[in-house]
């Protein structure tokens, strides 16, 4: 398929649908994690090959820390895994590796890890891929208010722009499309403040099965979308 129109700038996934995947299969979940790793790498690589300027994956939240620690501990592995096989072919795309979320909650050699993968791709000019881990949208929040009590700052100085600089998210476009798999028609906790005029694009596929082409036309849908912001004339871009 061909795309022609405008590429958003910044898509968000919420990767939702791995473990009923593998149920459907009588397979463990975890087999839907793997499956679901294995579509996360298509996406990037075609995320890349189309230019967007930021891809955030939705891999693991705050609140999927109460799930059994089974589960937990070989979703970690995953990650470790992914890391590891995966940051020379990120580094060899140009891909800017970096994380958002509360990651010191995470294993101690994860973050070692991660440090390694964001400092060996922090040079690269291509697209940034931005994994939440560990992530919640209001605990991000209130990291950042936490940041700004300890700045010491003045009330009046306290705008959206400096707001956004304090996030996980500083120096990163707003997103324009956000993405949710698997047919749940809800936010859970991603990206609260940067989706304010986020387009969304929700679809019944469990994330194993979320192909290329399904997020290529998730894209034409987008380029239909009459993008207003509160004006009334149309405006291409998030402000
Ligand atoms: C998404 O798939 C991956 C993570 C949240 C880690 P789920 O594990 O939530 O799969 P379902 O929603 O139970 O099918
Ligand atoms: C959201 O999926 C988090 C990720 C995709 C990482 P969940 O499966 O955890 O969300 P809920 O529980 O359906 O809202
Ligand atoms: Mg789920």
């Amino acid at each position: 398929m061909l795309l022609t129109g405008r590429i958003p700038r910044h898509i968000g996934i919420i990767m939702d649908g791995n473990g009923r995947w593998a149920e459907l299969r009588g397979l463990p979940r975890i087999e839907g994690h793997r499956q679901g790793v294995e579509r996360s790498k298509e996406i990037i690589e075609i995320s890349a090959e189309l230019g967007l300027k930021v891809l955030s994956l939705y891999a693991f939240s705050i609140e999927n820390w109460q799930r059994p620690s089974s589960e937990v501990t070989t979703l970690m592995k995953l990650l470790e895994l992914y890391l590891k096989k995966e940051i020379e072919v990120l580094s060899k795309k140009d891909i800017v590796f970096k994380t958002m979320g509360d990651t010191q909650r995470l294993p101690e050699h994860i973050q070692g890890i991660i440090r390694e993968a964001v400092d060996k791709t922090t040079a690269n000019r291509g697209m940034v891929l931005n994994l939440a881990l560990s992530y919640s949208g209001r605990n991000e929040i209130l990291r950042a208010v936490k940041k700004i009590l300890r700045a010491d700052m003045k009330p009046e100085e306290l705008t959206e722009d400096v707001f956004s600089s304090y996030l996980d998210t500083a120096g990163l476009l707003t997103p324009d499309l956000i993405i949710r798999t698997s047919g749940e028609m809800r936010i859970s906790n991603f990206l609260l403040w940067q989706a304010a005029y986020a387009e969304f694009y929700f679809t019944d596929t469990l994330w194993p099965d979320f192909t290329k082409d399904e997020f290529l036309l998730t894209i034409q849908d987008y380029q239909q979308r009459e993008r207003r912001f509160g004006a009334i004339s149309v405006r291409v871009d998030a402000p």
